[in-house]
């Protein structure tokens, strides 16, 4: 009986929940095959449909030229401090870098290429002094706000990459003096959207992701461990080559890097 009633009230919920159908959502152009964002750049829509936000963000690693300012960056800051924290602690500091020696600095340093061209990014810095480690709570706080950052400037016609790929934790709080109660969490660039971006289909379907009640271990796909080690030891040996070598070496291992083909500029 009980049974009967939860899977009626499942099926009436799912009924009323709308569905996202990228051809006929009205937020963004979709040619059927790229996303033009740079539409909103004009007219931007920050009370666009939670589920158009979602659905048509896509990551963008190449900007125009006319930088956010502050004003803007501002309220994106101020709106994506909405996220969650753990224990409500809202400890984030933001570092907005926007000199261009110090991008410069650090795409030498060996961080992703692409920085090479950006004028903007910020890096999120979170305090970790939880009683919580074995959860990261700062590392997901931080990841929270950032997911936030990403979907209201996306609505803004502000194209964002979220960036990991940066020197070690200890030379970034060296270069921006971080105090050591606070961590590095990430690295985000950002600028106003060139226009089209390539609309990735999500690669797993949401029956193999979701389990219930138990972890399922069947079907699990798993990564070459054997390439994941080698990556993991050169990338830990070369951030440990000091960094005036690895200036020179950085126009070498750029081919190393891995490309991201499906964006698309105009
Ligand atoms: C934790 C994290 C680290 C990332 N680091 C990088 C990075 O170093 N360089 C980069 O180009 N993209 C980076 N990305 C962006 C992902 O490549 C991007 O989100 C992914 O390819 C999916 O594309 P989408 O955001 O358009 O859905 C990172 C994303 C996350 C969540």
């Amino acid at each position: 009986m009980v049974q009967e009633e939860t899977k009626s009230t499942q099926e009436q919920t799912s009924k009323e929940l709308p569905e996202f159908i990228l051809d006929t959502q009205n937020s963004i152009p979709y040619d059927g095959r790229f996303l033009q964002p740079g539409e909103l750049v004009d007219n931007p829509n920050p009370n666009m449909s939670l589920l158009d936000a979602i659905n048509t963000r896509r990551t963008a690693r190449s900007y125009r030229k006319e930088p956010v300012d502050d004003e803007t960056f501002g309220w994106l800051i101020s709106n994506a401090m909405h996220a969650p924290t753990a224990c409500n602690e809202q400890q984030w500091k933001v570092i907005l870098i926007d000199d261009p020696k110090v991008i410069e600095d650090l795409y030498e340093r060996g961080s992703a290429s692409f920085l090479q061209h950006i004028q903007q990014c910020f890096l999120l810095c979170y305090n970790k002094e939880s009683d919580n480690l074995e959860w990261g709570d700062h590392i997901q706080s931080g990841a929270a706000f950032i997911t936030t950052f990403q979907l209201l400037a996306h609505s803004l016609g502000i194209g964002s990459c979220w960036v990991g790929h940066l020197p070690n934790k200890s030379e970034m709080r060296r270069i921006f003096n971080i105090h050591h109660y606070y961590e590095p969490i990430a690295l985000v660039t950002f600028g106003y959207y060139r226009s089209k971006v390539g609309m990735l289909p999500r690669k797993h379907d949401p029956e193999r992701v979701i389990m219930r009640n138990h972890f399922d271990q069947t079907g699990l796909v798993f990564q070459d461990r054997r390439r994941t080690l080698f990556r993991t030891i050169a990338r830990w040996g070369y951030y440990k080559v000091p960094a005036f070598l690895r200036r020179k070496l950085k126009p070498y291992l750029k081919r190393f890097e891995k490309k991201f083909y499906y964006e698309v500029y105009d």
